[in-house]
């Protein structure tokens, strides 16, 4: 019988240190580099607010006070905006004031992404939820985290999120090996191993970063033993729960087919960037004009 709860909370880890974009990061957490006009963790929190997950819980690290301040209201900002009359930018700031309910913990020492999500287990407790990886930005146009609830609602185990690549890129990501399902929408994993060498991947299918997970992979995280770079890898525990049988075990897979945007590095930042800002309302247009030329320009 499915007993699924309905999905409330979304852990998203912010605690990394950023190391790929120093110095820029040295003083400020990489989760607020702007993309076009928007700090990077917005549109992941606004990911999640869009779809019912209004109970959000960061964790954060040292440095991360811009990220508690981000989402704070800022009283003698807002009434400046207002006397000058300018709502435009009021609706801006007060946008990222008005998204849901945010919780901090402090992940502590920085032991891996299985070791973030377990710091969660308190304000989580025994219902899934979803996981946010900031580094990966889902286009707010394509469907994904919905249809990754559905999932999990339907099959009452864990469902992660693949996208093909290639086999020359899976090295930076889990990969799973995998058995279609009969006319449905979602796969069943098999397997899964962390950054797999290119000659050993099971399959082109990476891990992207949205997880909806059953509270079972708590468990499983406090047996899990470091792996990949000596660090609890969230990817092993789904391993254990792919493998094994019992409560909230099995591990299913939503393949993406839409636009995501990598923003876990200097260059994959950089294009992500751009790609969005060719679309944005107030820049498109002027970005678009310019861009041929500046190409053009490459050229000679
Ligand atoms: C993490 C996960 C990895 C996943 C990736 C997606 O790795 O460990 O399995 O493929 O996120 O972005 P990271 O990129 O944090 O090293």
């Amino acid at each position: 019988m499915n007993t699924a709860k309905v999905l409330r909370k979304a852990v998203i880890p912010a605690a990394g240190l950023g190391t790929r974009f120093l110095p820029a990061t040295k003083a400020m957490p990489k989760e607020m580099l702007p993309v076009v006009d928007k700090p990077a963790i917005q549109y992941v929190v606004e990911e999640a607010v869009k779809v019912g997950l209004t109970d959000i819980l960061m964790v954060t690290g040292r440095s991360k006070r811009a990220l508690e301040d981000h989402f704070d209201r800022v009283p003698s900002l807002e009434s400046t905006l207002e006397a000058k009359g300018d709502t435009k930018k009021l609706a801006a700031i007060q946008e990222a004031t008005n998204l849901g309910d945010i919780h901090y913990v402090r992940q502590g020492d920085p032991k891996g992404l299985g070791h973030a999500v377990l710091r969660a287990r308190q304000h989580v407790g025994d219902e899934p939820f979803a996981v946010l990886l900031g580094d990966d930005l889902i286009d707010p146009r394509d469907e994904l985290l919905s249809t990754m609830i559905e999932v999990q609602a339907k099959t009452g185990g864990s469902v992660i999120a693949l996208i093909e690549v290639e086999p020359s890129q899976i090295s930076a990501y889990g990969c799973a090996d995998i058995s279609e399902i009969d006319g449905e929408n979602y796969v069943r994993v098999n397997k899964l191993v962390e950054k797999p060498d290119a000659g050993e991947a099971p399959s082109n299918l990476a891990v992207i970063g949205r997880y909806v997970l059953h509270p079972a992979v708590f468990d499983v995280l406090e047996e899990t033993e470091p792996g990949r770079g000596d660090e609890i890898q969230l990817t092993d525990a789904l391993q254990t729960l792919a493998a094994g049988d019992g409560e909230g075990y099995g591990v299913y897979g939503v393949v993406f087919r839409g636009r995501r945007y990598d923003t876990g590095d200097k260059l994959s930042y950089l294009k992500a960037v751009m790609t969005l800002a060719v679309d944005s309302e107030d820049l498109g247009a002027d970005l678009r004009a310019w861009l041929p030329g500046f190409v053009g320009s490459l050229k000679d």
